[in-house]
């Protein structure tokens, strides 16, 4: 007979390592020079491990997805075996973008300008007037070309470094955790592309910190211990971080009052009345948690039986360095990702996106960020300028802050930042990218030292 208290389910996940973080300055510059711009992206985008292709996408051999970053774009492509190649969106004749869609399904994809036609493994099947080729026929010898490609959690990675290690040691702790959940099985029902008036990373930083949520998301402690004393923070060697925010109850600044939506539909969901645990508050987070265990099975949530209790109730935040954030829950996941404009410092491109997991026989509405969604029916990807329409209070509540940041940082007041403990992920993330700049690997560097490479300095 198993002894249910050695059951590791019932333990908090262990912590990770905690690099020591020196005093890193991060000032307004960053986020508005050209010239820091452009060495970024030669030195942390075309470096760093980008999670950009969904497989699902391409399901078929032939198939393709587009995706951009900054001044590149990549195309992934299905083979025949199944695999997925990566190339840099390119003709290799005069470098014509070979497609401008976001996906297709090609035999052949062929360049608009002089009709050359590619493989979709990147060989030159065709050039027109092959033979009129002082340096030999092009078909012999050309191809599209090729990049680093890695897929995880249903996601398709590249790396533009031919040199770069393997997508598993750049994850580092990442891996293993996201392999309990099924990542790779949930479906899409949020897809909003936004363009957005700041800078990249004024959007991560922001994904870097909870110390915003009382003042710009009211309403959050409804569900969720917001309180940085209750919140573990954790950040790994290889740049990432998670932080673990325990839900399935009012934080405990709302001890004694009323109990609120979502709250009480979750509660109901799972069989449990709210007025049985007046005065208890603290007993519904456990309680969730064991219905959702007993009851979750039944129901098709059969990854469940994979999951630490705290996992059935709590949010798991990540952010991946350099561009990605994701809060994870035993039902679905949040996507948030900044991606560079093309050549100006001062915009980005945001993606908010929710996948939900789905349950066999489960027909119920998905419960999404932005509202419910009738469950099975794909959505439509929008692509919007800020401002446009509501892309779902919470994120609405984020951008609102993005623009009036990121003038203060263009003011001659305004000197850096004065930063909390529970903040130290944003310094961090800043320190890593000097790193990036000055050719250090986060992965290299003793955790017991803070990093010794230098701030750097304003060129202006
Ligand atoms: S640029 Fe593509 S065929 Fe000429
Ligand atoms: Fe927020």
């Amino acid at each position: 007979m198993p002894d249910p208290a050695a059951d590791w389910r019932s333990d908090p996940a262990p912590a990770w390592e905690r690099p020591l973080i020196g005093e890193h300055p991060i000032p307004g510059y960053r986020y508005t020079a050209r010239d820091f711009f452009e060495r970024e992206f030669a030195h942390v985008w075309a470096k760093t491990w980008l999670l950009l292709g969904r497989e699902s996408e391409l399901p078929q051999p032939g198939d393709w997805q587009m995706e951009e970053v900054g001044p590149e774009s990549i195309l992934m492509v299905r083979q025949s075996d199944l695999s997925i190649k990566a190339f840099y969106n390119v003709c290799q004749h005069r470098g014509n973008r070979l497609v401008l869609e976001e996906q297709g399904r090609v035999r052949r994809f062929v360049c608009k300008y002089h009709g050359w036609a590619y493989l979709p493994d990147g060989k030159l099947d065709f050039a027109q007037d092959a033979e009129d080729f002082p340096q030999g026929n092009p078909c012999d010898s050309v191809r599209l070309k090729e990049i680093q490609c890695a897929t995880f959690a249903g996601f398709i990675w590249v790396n533009m470094d031919p040199e770069a290690g393997s997508l598993q040691s750049y994850l580092g702790p990442i891996w293993d955790d996201w392999s309990m959940y099924p990542l790779g099985d949930m479906q899409r029902y949020l897809a909003y592309t936004v363009h957005v008036p700041c800078n990249w990373k004024v959007i991560q930083d922001n994904f870097n910190e909870s110390y915003h949520l009382r003042s710009v998301h009211p309403g959050t402690n409804f569900t969720i211990e917001e309180g940085y004393r209750e919140t573990q923070f954790d950040m790994c060697a290889e740049a990432h971080s998670r932080m673990i925010m325990h839900a399935g109850y009012p934080a405990r600044s709302l001890e004694g009052e009323q109990l609120n939506k979502p709250l009480t539909d979750l509660m109901l969901e799972w069989d449990l009345q709210p007025e049985d645990f007046r005065g208890r508050e603290r007993e519904i987070r456990p309680a969730l948690q064991q219905q959702k265990r007993k009851l979750g099975p039944a129901r098709g949530y059969t990854h469940y039986e994979d999951l630490r209790d705290e996992q059935l109730t709590d949010y798991y935040h990540y952010t991946i360095f350099p561009n990605f954030a994701v809060s994870i829950t035993a039902d679905g996941f949040h996507f948030l990702r900044s991606r560079p404009h093309p050549t100006d410092p001062e915009q980005c491109i945001f993606d908010n996106w929710f996948y939900a997991a789905e349950p066999a026989g489960d027909s119920s509405p998905v419960m999404t960020p932005a509202g419910m969604k009738p469950r099975g029916e794909p959505v439509p990807h929008e692509i919007l300028q800020y401002g446009e329409k509501s892309i779902g209070m919470g994120m609405d509540q984020d951008l609102s802050i993005t623009t009036g940041q990121q003038l203060g940082f263009r003011s001659r007041g305004y000197e850096g930042v004065y930063l909390s403990g529970q903040e130290a992920r944003v310094r961090r993330y800043h320190e890593v990218i000097d790193e990036y700049l000055q050719g250090v690997r986060p992965h290299g560097r003793l955790n017991t030292r803070p990093s010794t490479v230098k701030a750097i300095q304003d060129p202006s």
